[in-house]
Order: C-alpha cells, then sequence, then structure tokens
C-alpha cells in the first residue's frame, strides 16, 4: 500500500511524518535547528541545515518504523512562509536565508507602498499591504544593501521550495506560500505582472507556480540516494505552513474558521471567494484548496504570553512536587479556572512582540490593565487567557465584518489542549468551539495534498473528509458570554489610549 511523506521546515526545526491514504499516521520525526540574529530585530537561517534535517527525518521515519522505501509515492512540503533564500547562476546559496520574523525592512515596505501608489492601492494589487516579514522587501532590502551579491542573485525562492530544489532539481512554489511574497496577483494565483514591473524585479527571479496539490517534480536520482528512497516518488506543490496546518484540521470548505494557539495565535477562515479587507488589517491568501482563498489574523505573542508569564514569575512552581505528568501550565490552568469570567475587572493585552493583527505595530507592547490587591496568580492567568482569545476575536470581527461566514470553530495548537482555554473561546465567540483527531499539523496537511497529487482522493476537500472527524465539542455559557461581550469594547479600546504611550515606551 502506498506511503505518503509530510515534511514541514519550521522555524525551530523540520517534522517529517508517513501516513496511508486513509490518513493513519506511521510515524513521524523531528529534527532542530539553530535561528541567528547577527544584528537586532534580524532573525536568519542556513538553508543548508534545513536540508540536512530533510534527510534526517525522512531516514529516521523509514528506518524506524521499519516502512518500505517502494512504497513511498508521494511527498508533501510544507514551510516557514516569507523567508528568502537567494542562489546564483550555480545554485550557490548567496546568503543566509531572511526569516520571516526578520524585522530589518521598515524602509523597504514605505518604499513598496509608495511606489504602488498608496497603501490601498497596494492592497488592491496584492491582496495586502507591505508587511516587514514578506519577501518582497526582502529583495529590495538585498538589492539595495548588498548590490554586488545581488547582481550575481538568480532565483529567489521560499523555504520550503529551496528544499523542493534540492529533491527535484526544479524551481516551483505554490499559490498559498506565493500569496505571502507579495508579489503574486491573489485573486488571479499567478505572479503579478504590475507588482514585478512597479518593483522592478525580474521575472526570472521567481519559481513556476503551481496548485497545492500538483506535481511539481520527482525525486532526482541523487536525493533518492541520500534519502534512501526511490525516484519513482512525486513532489507535490504543498503550501505554507498556516494553510497546511488548516488543511490539517479540515479547514478546507466555507464556513469553517480554526482558531491555532501556538506562541502566536492564529485565526485562519475557509473562503470560496476572494474577500480583501481594504484596511489591510487581516491577510488574504490563497488556500491550498484548489479555487479558493483564506483570510488571516495573528496575534504574536499567544501561547507566548502564557509562556513569559511562567518563566518570569512561576519557576518556583517547577520546584514544587507536582503529580506525575502534571506541569506548570497544568497548575496555572487549575488556577485560572477557579477566577471567574472577566478576572474580576483585569484586562490583558498580548502584545508582547508587538502586533501584527489587527494593528501591524511593531511598538506595541503588553500591558494588565486595572489590578488590584485582590488580583492573584490565578487572576493574572485568566487575563492572561482571556486577552489572547480577545485578540483572535478582533479578526472573526473582521472576517464578519467583511462577510465571510463562520458556521464552525476549530481549536488546534498546544492552547487547544486546555480544555479552560476552549472554553474562554466558546464563550468570547459566542460560538461552539469543537476539536478535531488530527494532531499533526502542517506536516499531516502536505502528506494528504501528496495523497491528492498521486490520486488517492479526486480533491483535498475528499481527502479531509474521509480522514478528519471531530471528537468534542464546547458551547457558551451565557453569564460568561455576556460579560465577555461588555468587556471586549474595553479592551479594543485601551490599545487605542495606550497606543502612543507604548511607541513612546519602546
Ligand atoms: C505566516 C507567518 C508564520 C510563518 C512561520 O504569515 O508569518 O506563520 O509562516 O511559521
Amino acid at each position: 500500500m502506498a506511503i505518503y511523506l509530510g515534511i514541514d521546515i519550521g522555524t525551530s526545526g523540520t517534522k517529517t511524518l508517513a501516513i496511508r491514504p486513509d490518513g493513519t499516521l506511521l510515524g513521524s520525526a523531528v529534527a532542530e535547528y539553530p535561528c541567528s540574529a547577527p544584528r537586532p530585530l534580524w532573525s536568519e537561517q542556513d538553508p543548508d541545515d534545513w536540508w540536512k534535517a530533510v534527510v534526517a527525518t525522512v531516514r529516521r521515519v523509514v528506518a524506524d518504523n521499519r516502512l518500505d522505501p517502494k512504497e513511498v509515492r508521494g511527498i508533501g512540503l510544507s514551510g516557514q512562509m516569507h523567508g528568502s533564500v537567494f542562489l546564483d547562476a550555480e545554485n550557490r546559496v548567496l546568503r543566509p536565508a531572511i526569516l520571516w520574523n526578520d524585522q530589518r525592512t521598515a524602509a523597504q515596505c514605505d518604499e513598496i507602498e509608495r511606489a504602488a501608489g498608496g497603501r490601498e492601492a497596494l492592497v488592491r494589487l496584492a491582496a495586502n499591504p507591505a508587511m516587514t516579514g514578506f519577501t518582497a522587501p526582502k529583495i529590495l532590502w538585498f538589492r539595495e544593501n548588498e548590490p554586488q551579491l545581488f547582481d550575481r542573485c538568480r532565483k529567489c525562492l521560499l523555504p520550503k521550495d529551496d528544499v523542493r530544489r534540492r529533491l527535484t532539481g526544479e524551481f516551483a512554489t505554490e499559490v498559498s506560500d506565493a500569496s505571502g511574497t507579495l508579489l503574486l496577483d491573489v485573486a488571479g494565483r499567478r505572479w503579478s505582472s504590475q507588482l514585478l514591473s512597479i518593483l522592478q524585479i525580474d521575472p526570472a527571479l521567481l519559481p513556476t507556480v503551481y496548485e497545492s496539490e500538483e506535481v511539481t517534480g520527482r525525486l532526482s536520482a541523487q536525493a533518492a540516494e541520500q534519502l534512501g528512497l526511490t525516484t519513482d516518488c512525486a513532489v507535490v506543490g504543498g503550501a505554507g505552513d498556516c494553510a497546511a496546518g488548516a488543511v490539517g484540521n479540515g479547514i478546507v470548505s466555507e464556513g469553517l474558521l480554526s482558531t491555532s494557539l501556538g506562541t502566536s495565535g492564529v485565526a485562519f477562515v475557509h473562503s470560496d471567494e476572494v474577500k480583501i479587507d481594504p484596511k489591510g488589517r487581516v491577510h488574504t491568501f490563497c488556500h491550498a484548496v484548489r479555487g479558493a482563498w483564506h483570510m488571516m489574523g495573528v496575534n504574536l505573542c499567544s501561547g507566548g504570553s502564557l509562556q513569559w508569564f511562567r518563566n518570569a514569575l512561576c519557576m518556583e512552581l517547577a520546584r514544587l512536587p507536582r503529580g506525575e505528568g502534571v506541569s506548570v501550565y497544568d497548575l496555572l490552568m487549575e488556577e485560572a479556572a477557579g477566577v471567574e469570567a472577566g478576572a474580576e475587572g483585569l484586562l490583558f493585552l498580548p502584545y508582547l512582540s508587538g502586533e501584527r493583527t489587527p494593528h501591524a505595530d511593531p511598538f506595541a507592547r503588553g500591558a494588565f490593565v486595572g489590578l488590584t490587591p485582590r488580583h492573584g496568580r490565578g487572576h493574572l492567568v485568566r487575563a492572561i487567557l482571556e486577552g489572547v482569545v480577545f485578540s483572535l476575536r478582533d479578526s472573526l470581527a473582521i472576517f464578519e465584518e467583511l462577510g465571510v461566514p463562520i458556521l464552525e470553530v476549530r481549536a488546534t495548537g498546544g492552547g487547544a489542549k486546555s480544555p479552560l482555554w476552549r472554553q474562554i473561546q466558546s464563550d468570547a465567540f459566542g460560538r461552539t468551539v469543537v476539536t478535531v483527531n488530527s494532531q499533526e499539523g502542517p506536516a499531516f496537511g502536505v502528506a494528504l495534498l501528496a495523497a491528492v497529487g498521486c490520486g488517492e482522493y479526486a480533491s483535498i476537500t475528499e481527502a479531509c473528509r474521509a480522514t478528519i472527524s471531530l471528537t468534542g465539542s464546547q458551547n457558551p455559557a451565557e453569564a460568561a458570554r455576556a460579560r465577555y461581550d461588555a468587556l471586549f469594547p474595553l479592551y479594543q479600546k485601551l490599545y487605542r489610549d495606550l497606543k502612543d504611550d507604548f511607541a513612546a515606551l519602546s
């Protein structure tokens, strides 16, 4: 029987998993690598590290689970979005890849906006405003700051697409990841000749764009030997990690929205039509589903806020005796569960790392507002959980304003393991929040795309229907819902009130 691999080239490491066409997980492996910050606000990685991690994890998954390499028929690639790998004419990497969380390109973002005729004109062309993390500003930065190296540059690839080049020898990408370059005509699902000409970027620099389930090439003899696989193995387009994660949770038809609570928090909604926020507050990208798009709002410090609180203020809990398998997070969640909705008038703004949605503001900062001597640790934790959920509600409110239907909310990511955090989502969104069986994230989503590309299913929607099912649901409690409805406008107003002070402080 066929086996499909999903490979997710993340920021902290690469995860590879193997599945059967029915979605059964055969095994997975992770390999980590460093991220370097040679200057403040910079974030870079060595593409060779990604490749070594891909080879190591594929070999480990095959060996540890005694898989027959001849059964591996297809590979799907996912990865951190927006990063830039610059190659010369001999396909040598010219400089370390500049990553999605690198903030060096503020001046280039302004330049792009000006060249496009203003922010709104740019949003009309690219479906999104210029963000420091996106790829086009990185190309401009490279051209302006390292002109001699740039002159030798012949290709610019996204992280997973550099891995694809090493697997197949092909220069290819797919619509979901290409959307985050700011060079795609998102409505037309092809490179935008208009944007390329405005920014004076040679189209030859970019790879061919495919749909996510399309076969982009086959393993070369050299790659097959390195991975211990055969050349009878297709590599499909795959998807950027956000779209791939959503596919892995079955967010592949109208009405479905996922919230993902990891370090960052993402609200992701499928849309059958291309809908663009004229104010550019949420992203509109092509989905990994043919003929569909998705909108996405990102809070940069969701689980990250709780992690900060644990590390900064709760490490003595780690030293106390606890039950087997009980984490410090479990203890904090228990304390927060003992506090009523609204944390007795305490609000938290989860902007410790600046913010992306709805306020694209690198100077935004975290804040507890409303502290009294009555507030203890449980209140602080509860306020953090609620503040993070309010930041996602901001995105949901924008999706609704744009007429994107939301019929079901699926909670995913590490934070979704907490029944309390899921209940707060249900109460604050005023909606049923469900969980699904698949917990493997982006790598699972692209393994399914590989199965579709190799003909196991007619579409990714069909593949998700066959492999993903609901495991639980929680409904809003009326009193908590009313409390959150009353607090949400106050939470929104706090950012507006503090915006200038945040900028002055930072
Ligand atoms: C998406 C984004 C991140 C990266 C890293 O817009 O910036 O999710 O893809 O995971």
